[in-house]
């Protein structure tokens, strides 16, 4: 499975930095080739000797190693494997990524590599649930870096709670997963997800209740299909998902900003509950509550980012999706809006607030497409997803046996 790949391997400073060593001879045992890298504090967890007897190669550690820099400078080091993983990777290791720090051999690896990284996080559960390694853990997400665990459970320190290592097997799934070539590879798609903000002044905004539960479920869905996928996104209230690209944006103007900068795509999915308006005129002041009495509102019509690329005469992604969120004549209704808004696929779903899926986890959808309408029974939010993602998948492989 894993034969003729190459893993730099760094090992960071932790208790559990021992089970890189089974890591090792497990990646090895599949056929792989493991350089590694000992961090200064990993040093103190495990022996450069064990490792380097392990690997069947030298242990690098050291930035300013001159011999090291002869052979192989560490550009070259960071850039010669098919996959970078760190295990364990701390809290220290992952502030310094998240800020771009590269002050030793680790951390100038992680700056200066082009290929993908896989983080298996391992910390005390107080550093790991500390707001800033959350704050790191978020922005090295939205960096499209690949993570694996932590799980959950009870720590050496002798608490419990998340923050260990996964363990060898789990990792070992998470690198071969990054070597399988979904039927979506080499495909680009576009996911708007989320509720979007409309500001009324500085403070207060008016927004809906979308979670962005099913569009981080689709994002999810098309990239362990293998899509690269471009997550513009609203702000949500779950975490954006692992190993896409993500764009932050709060408006519907800025949505439909980031989808036109994100085109060309083969295919794009509009989750998003985007604002059907915006307040004409947001106050820059927040308004007072003196200011003549109570405030009126206007409200101006914002973009519908849907029907404006199902519309587009050049680069039209090859194939468009919409949601439709009905509270009453659900079918009939998606299949009206399928045809006003020029998109080729719907999916609607009852969001009366009897069935719970506004803002639940499980959603009852109609696939509305050309032939017809295709009610799926009520599913978890990540099993329509997964449907939704093989229909995808097999609409743009076909197109491709086809041309
Ligand atoms: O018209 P309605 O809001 O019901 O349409 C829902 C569909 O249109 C969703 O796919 C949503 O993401 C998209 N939409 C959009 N821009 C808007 C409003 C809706 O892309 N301004």
């Amino acid at each position: 499975m894993l034969s003729g790949k190459h893993i730099l391997l760094i090992i960071g400073g932790g208790i559990a930095a021992y089970k890189s060593l089974e890591l090792i001879r497990r990646l090895q045992d599949r056929g792989a080739r493991v350089t590694p890298v000992l961090t200064k504090a990993g040093e103190e967890f495990v022996t450069p000797l064990s490792v380097s007897a392990l690997a069947g190669a030298p242990v690098h550690r050291d930035l300013f190693d001159l011999t090291s820099e002869a052979e192989m400078g560490h550009i070259q080091l960071s850039r010669s494997a098919d996959l970078v993983v760190v295990a364990p990777a701390t809290a220290d290791l992952m502030a310094k990524m998240a800020q771009g720090m590269a002050n030793d051999l680790a951390s100038t690896l992680l700056l200066a590599t082009d290929t993908p990284v896989l983080l298996a996080p391992a910390m005390n559960v107080r550093m790991w649930q500390h707001p800033a390694t959350q704050r790191n853990l978020a922005q090295l997400i939205a960096d499209g870096i690949q993570l694996v665990g932590p799980n959950e459970g009870g720590m050496a320190c002798g608490e419990f709670g998340p923050g260990r290592l996964a363990e060898p097997e789990q990792i070992l799934t998470a690198i071969e997963a990054q070597f399988e070539a979904g039927p979506l590879a080499g495909k680009r798609i576009l996911v708007t997800s989320g509720p979007t903000h409309e500001p009324i002044d500085p403070v207060r905004y008016i927004a809906n209740r979308s979670s962005g539960t099913q569009g981080t479920a689709l994002a999810r869905a098309l990239r362990s299909l293998g899509a690269q996928v471009v997550f513009i996104t609203g702000p949500a209230s779950v975490r954006p998902p692992e190993g896409v690209e993500v764009v932050p944006v709060e408006t519907a103007r800025e949505m439909e900003a980031a989808v036109r900068a994100a085109l060309p795509a083969d295919a794009a999915v509009f989750a998003a509950a985007v604002a059907d308006w915006r307040v004409t005129s947001a106050s820059d002041k927040k308004l007072k509550k003196t200011q003549g009495g109570i405030p009126t509102l206007s409200f101006a019509e914002n973009p519908d980012i849907l029907k404006t690329v199902s519309a587009l005469p050049e680069g039209r992604p090859g194939l468009v999706v919409g949601f439709a969120a009905e509270t009453n004549d659900v079918i009939e209704n998606a299949t009206a809006k399928r045809l006003r808004k020029g998109c080729d696929w719907i999916v609607a779903n009852d969001v009366s607030p009897a069935t719970g899926i506004m803002g639940g986890a499980e959603n009852a959808v109609t696939l509305i497409t050309e032939e017809g309408a295709e009610s799926w029974p009520k599913m978890g939010k990540d099993a329509v997803a997964q449907a939704l993602a093989k229909k995808i998948a097999t609409v743009l492989t076909s197109r491709n046996t086809a041309s």
